[in-house]
């Protein structure tokens, strides 16, 4: 019986199916553009999409374990679709942002989606990871082009964490017992300002990188044709945070019996991005 993995082609996705490859399972991935999916061979990949409902109900036939990413559509209906093609377990990307009010549109439609999964009789694992550290690929056009990255908060403090130790957790909670009814937090293993981020992707690619620091206007400038205004909003809401986010989740090393892996790792682990 075959694990489906929505996001398949996201980030942390895409390491789930490598992960679940690595373990003799078979994959079936989910993709609104299964010609551009460009996942492995022996993957069967599905079209469909998360705001076409019946494009899920063929997408689930026959599956038991579903790794489920939030991204847009009606959560409660999703899940009401897998539980009905009999899906018994399923772990569960998305986001919680705890210190937002429950009326704020975007966390009441999480939340909604949240109460869904934990009421739908499945075995869930939810995973509300801190910011990722792939989110620095933002920086890599101009760090191939010149060697620079232009972006505000300098002193921003992140525990970013790896997408391998994301995805580790998924896998394990899909596969092995003990983690139903968890949700798991997965930070990185320590803080890194954005500064020393830059300069690690630097040692990691063997040239120096400079860092300019932007002013809020300058990186809503930057940002305008690249992002909507409510998405560079949020960004810059950083700003009113100025030690970050540093709280060390222990999840990664209880759920997988060793720390996260470091942001130095990271910027190795992709240092061709950069080059
Ligand atoms: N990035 C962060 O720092 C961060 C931090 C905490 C939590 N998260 C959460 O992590 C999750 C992944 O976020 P991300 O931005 O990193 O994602 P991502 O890597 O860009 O991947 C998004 C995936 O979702 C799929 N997708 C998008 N819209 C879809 C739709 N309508 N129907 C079916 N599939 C759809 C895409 O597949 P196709 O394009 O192939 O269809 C793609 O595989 C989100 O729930 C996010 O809230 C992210």
């Amino acid at each position: 019986m075959p694990v489906l993995v929505t996001g398949a082609t996201g980030t942390v996705g895409r390491r789930v199916v490598r992960r679940l490859l690595d373990e003799g399972r078979s994959v079936r991935a989910l993709t609104r553009n299964p010609e551009a999916a460009r996942l492995p061979a022996g993957v069967e990949v599905v079209a469909g999409d998360f705001t076409d409902l019946s494009s899920l109900d063929a997408a689930v036939r026959g599956v038991e374990r579903v790794h489920l990413v939030s991204m847009e559509g009606d959560g409660p209906a999703i899940v009401d679709v897998l539980v009905r093609a009999g899906v018994r377990r399923l772990t569960h990307l998305g986001h919680h942002d705890p210190s937002r009010p429950d009326d704020d549109p975007l966390e009441s439609w999480h939340r909604a989606f949240h109460r869904a999964i934990e009421l739908s009789g499945m075995e869930w694992t939810h995973l509300f990871p801190g910011e990722f550290m792939a989110n620095t690929r933002e920086w890599a056009s101009s760090i191939r082009a010149e060697s620079v990255v232009r972006a505000p908060f300098g002193d921003w403090n992140s525990t970013m964490v790896h997408e391998d130790d994301i995805a580790a957790i998924v896998v394990e909670a899909l596969l092995r017992d003990g983690h139903a009814g968890r949700t798991y937090r997965p930070t990185g293993p320590a803080p890194v300002r954005r500064r020393d981020a830059v300069r690690m992707i630097g040692e990691a690619i063997g040239r120096d990188v400079g860092f300019v620091e932007l002013t809020p206007d300058q990186a809503r400038d930057l940002w305008r044709d690249t992002y909507p205004p409510e998405v560079i909003d949020w960004f810059l809401e950083m700003g009113r945070y100025p030690d970050g986010n540093t709280w060390v989740s222990p999840d990664v090393e209880q759920a997988l019996g060793r720390p996260g892996l470091t942001f130095d790792r990271w910027a190795r682990d992709h240092a061709a991005d950069f080059r």
